[in-house]
């Protein structure tokens, strides 16, 4: 991804209808004219429309609705996001991420698609993924033992929900880590990660957020757009920089940092749940208590308080217990 193509799109959106020459861009990004004449075709490949008036410049007239790489690079303002990858069609942006990963990528690696064919959420199940939603996963190379690692899952959902609140979309948390809008799922992060005895070696964040219901999307779920109206490459951005947030203050202080804010949007707080593990198995059913400073859900069951480190939350508890 060229870094270079998203000061170009930032020239032309700040030329606004007035429009701006190729000279004055080849001056900007300290290319030629021929050069510019190049990445204005890459944009238009990629749906940017760009009119070239002679002997005038060049003038924007749209820019995709979607979360492209270079338009969600000039819109993040965490100087953590360092190379932005992807943007059309894939299977999975935590496969492609865990690819950048392995072959030695930087931390604040992003990947983003418009569309993903095989998106994965948690405990095995499918994240359908039509156009008109964010997908995009992020490389985390955290510097933590395994053990310490746990609390990550919430940490990012926090970030997601801290990044949202910066565009005016006010959720809520079911632990470990959906987000929720008006009670319904907004935003699903997936945490991949690859590690030694003793040390992390890399983490992938992949989150999906429905923004705009387009056709093919999920029924029972909320969207960014029944908040405010918003395009998915500044949800995307949000989130980004809402994520960078919340993991820089994990790296600080670690998870009782941010325990507070988590508890202030945490849906759960003093509702009747059951917790199941893997195979389907209770390890725990009463009311919740709060998120400990582990990022552990508080569970308490007629006095006796059981500390749920993972596991599926259903509302309400079985009869007889
Ligand atoms: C969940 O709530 O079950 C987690 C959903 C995570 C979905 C995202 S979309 C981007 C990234 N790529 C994937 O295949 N999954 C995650």
């Amino acid at each position: 991804m060229s870094s270079r193509r998203a000061t170009l799109a930032s020239e032309l959106v700040s030329a606004g209808s007035a429009g701006v020459s190729g000279e004055v861009l080849a001056g900007r990004l300290g290319v030629s004219r021929v050069a510019v004449g190049k990445h204005i075709a890459a944009l238009r490949e990629m749906g940017y429309e760009i009119q070239a008036v002679r002997g005038e410049g060049y003038r924007l007239s749209s820019v995709p609705d979607a979360a492209v790489p270079i338009e969600v690079e000039r819109r993040v303002k965490d100087r953590m996001w360092v190379r932005f990858e992807g943007g059309g069609e894939t299977a999975s942006t935590n496969d492609d991420c865990k690819g950048f990963a392995r072959t030695g990528a930087p931390e604040g690696t992003v990947v983003l698609a418009t569309r993903q064919t095989g998106g994965r959420g948690r405990l095995g199940r499918t994240w359908v993924s039509p156009e008109g939603g964010v997908y995009l996963s992020a490389l985390l190379r955290p510097a933590l033992v395994p053990a310490d690692a746990a609390p990550l899952a919430l940490v990012i959902a926090l970030g997601v929900s801290l990044g949202l609140d910066t565009i005016g979309v006010r959720t809520t948390l079911k632990w470990p880590n959906d987000v929720l809008l008006d009670g319904r799922k907004v935003a699903g992060v997936l945490l991949e990660m690859s590690a030694e005895a003793d040390r992390v070696d890399w983490m992938v964040a992949g989150c999906g957020v429905n923004v705009h219901a387009a056709p093919g999307a999920l029924a029972g779920v909320a969207f960014v757009d029944e908040a405010a109206e918003h395009s998915c490459a500044e949800v995307a951005a949000a989130v980004l920089d809402g994520i960078a947030g919340a993991y820089r203050a994990f790296g600080a202080d670690g998870f009782s940092a941010l325990v507070g804010q988590y508890e202030d949007r945490h849906a759960l707080a003093g509702t009747g749940v059951t917790v199941r593990d893997m195979e389907g198995r209770i390890v725990a059913s009463g009311r919740v208590v709060r998120v400990d400073d582990s990022g552990r859900l508080l569970v308490d069951d007629a006095g006796t308080v059981t500390p749920v480190t993972s596991g599926e939350v259903t509302l309400g508890v079985p009869p007889g217990r």
